[in-house]
Parts: structure tokens; sequence; C-alpha cells
């Protein structure tokens, strides 16, 4: 039996958390053992806004080194760019004479973001559209991805679905693989959002390439309460975001940590979490310089990598082709 597909993809559109690190990025690598993997850097869908290009090569760069650095290997899994595979586009077209109009914009993330524009583009309305042919161009089971992106897997299954009903079975239905609880981190100055690199304020948030002692300050300033008691419990979101932290880079349980701090204030529970963040990302940062270093090797990976997600991007497509009756061309 061959193994499942699974396929997920990062905007390079600016730097990562540690909330990208603890829900997704830090588990994609134990999947590669079970799984067929593709991870893909999604430029074509961070131009759905506004982006400096040479930010964005930078950007896009960085994300591939970030994939290594948490420990994709490119012999188990395929690491490509998606600019380097046409046929993303090509299934796109296709899928957007199938979906409605009305079904995007009813998008949360299409709403929030049109809110920020002064003229909406059509990319930004088609994005899901685009995620839909990411997904099904390679007959995808699962897609790990965060809650927030939910709705755009319903809607790629819809259309599947759809073009599947009105042709003849072509499309795997793909499932979301939604991060364990917990996973969720919060911004440090506001507990009740979650943590996000928009967020104006830059004490809110980790950045996986923080330094150590931008790291400790952030931690150090991040908002608690004042009923002084070391737990666990959603009445105490600060605290309960920092123990949450705490156990991700520590691999422990949230009781064990109350148990451990429970005569210690906050401070001290804030050095020792700030601690473990710094010795956790020690590693990641250092692969990162390592592999980020050498243009010659990541350009290797992410050229075989375009190479491997073609041939098999093709073979649905090709079928897509046929079965809406285009003319078969062969070059
Ligand atoms: N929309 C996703 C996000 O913002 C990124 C993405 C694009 C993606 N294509 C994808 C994620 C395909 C998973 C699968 O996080």
């Amino acid at each position: 039996m061959d193994k499942k597909i699974v396929y997920s993809g990062i905007q390079p559109s600016g730097s990562l958390t540690i909330g990208n690190y603890i829900g997704a990025l830090s588990n994609f690598s134990e999947l590669q053992e079970e799984y067929q993997c593709l991870y893909c850097v999604v430029d074509m869908h961070a131009i759905t806004v506004q982006q400096d290009p040479a930010q964005l090569r930078k950007n896009t760069l960085d994300i591939l080194a970030l994939y290594l650095a948490c420990g994709l290997d490119p012999e188990k899994s395929i690491i490509y760019i998606q600019s380097h595979v046409p046929q993303h586009t090509q299934l796109s077209w296709v899928l957007n004479t199938i979906t409605s109009i009305g079904q995007l914009n009813r998008m949360t993330q299409f709403k929030d973001k049109a809110e920020k524009q002064k003229e909406i583009y059509a990319g930004l309305l088609n994005y899901p559209v685009l995620m839909a042919a990411d997904i099904l161009l390679y007959q995808t089971s699962l897609v790990p991805v965060g809650e927030d992106q939910r709705q755009h897997i319903e809607l790629t299954r819809d259309i599947a679905e759809r073009f599947n009903s009105r042709y003849s079975p072509t499309f795997e239905i793909p499932e979301i693989m939604a991060p364990k609880v917990g996973a969720r981190v919060m911004s440090l100055q506001n507990p009740k959002a979650k943590m996000s690199k928009s967020d104006p304020d830059e004490n809110g948030y980790i950045l996986i390439l923080d330094d150590p002692d931008t790291i400790r300050r952030k931690i150090k300033r991040s908002v608690t309460d004042s009923e002084g008691v070391i737990a666990y419990r959603d009445e105490q979101p600060g605290l309960k975001n920092l123990i949450e932290m705490y156990c991700a880079f520590k691999k422990t349980t949230p009781e064990e940590v109350v148990e451990e701090f429970k005569d210690q204030g906050y401070g001290a529970l804030k050095e020792a979490v700030a601690e473990a963040v710094v010795e956790g990302l020690a590693p990641v940062q250092e692969r990162f310089r390592e592999i980020r270093g050498d243009k010659e090797g990541l350009e290797k990976i992410y050229q075989d990598g375009a190479l491997r997600a073609q041939k098999m991007a093709n073979k649905t497509l090709r079928k897509v082709y046929k079965k809406i009756g285009f003319i078969p061309f062969s070059s």
C-alpha cells in the first residue's frame, strides 16, 4: 500500500513565531515516518497582499531553511516552492470555474484581510481556490494546519466533491489534522488573543529566530494576574499560556509544572519558561544558520523538490484536463 499523503504550506510573508513552531513545524518531522509528506512555501499565496520583492525572496528561503532546521528530511519529504510547480495555477483556474463567489465572500480570513485593504483584488478572494488546488493536486488525505484554516479545508472538500460528482471520482477528499490541545500559543501581552506576528506590540510574540536576550525580556514582561498563586486554570490565562509553553518545550504536563513551582513566585516561573524556550530553540536556530548560509545546498533541495512535486501534480492535472474535455497534447 502506498503511504497516505500529508500536505501543508506556509506563507513567506513574515517571520514565524513560536506559535507556528509549537502548533505546526515541530510536529512536521514526526509525520515523515508514517506518511508521504509535502511541505510547500506558498509564495503565490503571499502575493495576495502586497510584498516587497527583496523581502519576499528572503522570506521564501528563510521558510525553506526553517523547514529543514525543524527536522524535515528532503529524502523523505518533498520540500519545494509553490511558484516552481505551474500545475498549482493550472488546476486553480479549473477549480475557479466550479467555486461560488458567495462561498468565497463568506470566508472569514478573506473578510479580515479585505477590511485592511484600500482596494480588494481578485487574488485575495480567490486565495482559497489556490489553496484547494495545492491540496487536491497531490491526492492529499491529511492537512496539518491551525484551526483558523478549517473553513478553507471545508471549502476544499466542497470543491473536490463537486468535481467528483460532476465528472467521476478524481480527487481524494482531504481532512484537517488539527493541532493537539495546548498547541495554541497566546499573546504574551493579551493572553486571550492568539500569538501573532502581525501584533503591533512586539512584546506580544516571540519569533523562532529571536535571540536569547530578547526571548528572556519578552517573557519577563509578559502579562499575568494579581492572584499570586501558581495554578493552571482558565481564570489565569497569562499563567496558563506560560505553563503550556513550558510544557511544549520540556515535554511535561501542566500538573507537574504546577507541582514544581507552586511554592514559588511568578518571577521564578517566568525565568524557567524563558530558559526552556531559549534552550528548545537553540538547536533549531543553529541549524537554521548553517542551512541558510549554504546557498547551493538549499538550491539543490528546492530544485529537486519541485521536480518531484511536478511529477505527482501532473498525474492529477492530466486526469482533470481529460475529464473536462480538453484535447490531450504531448509536449
Ligand atoms: N492558507 C494557509 C495559511 O495561511 C497556507 C496554505 C496555502 C496552506 N496553501 C496551503 C496550508 C495548503 C495547507 C495546505 O496558513
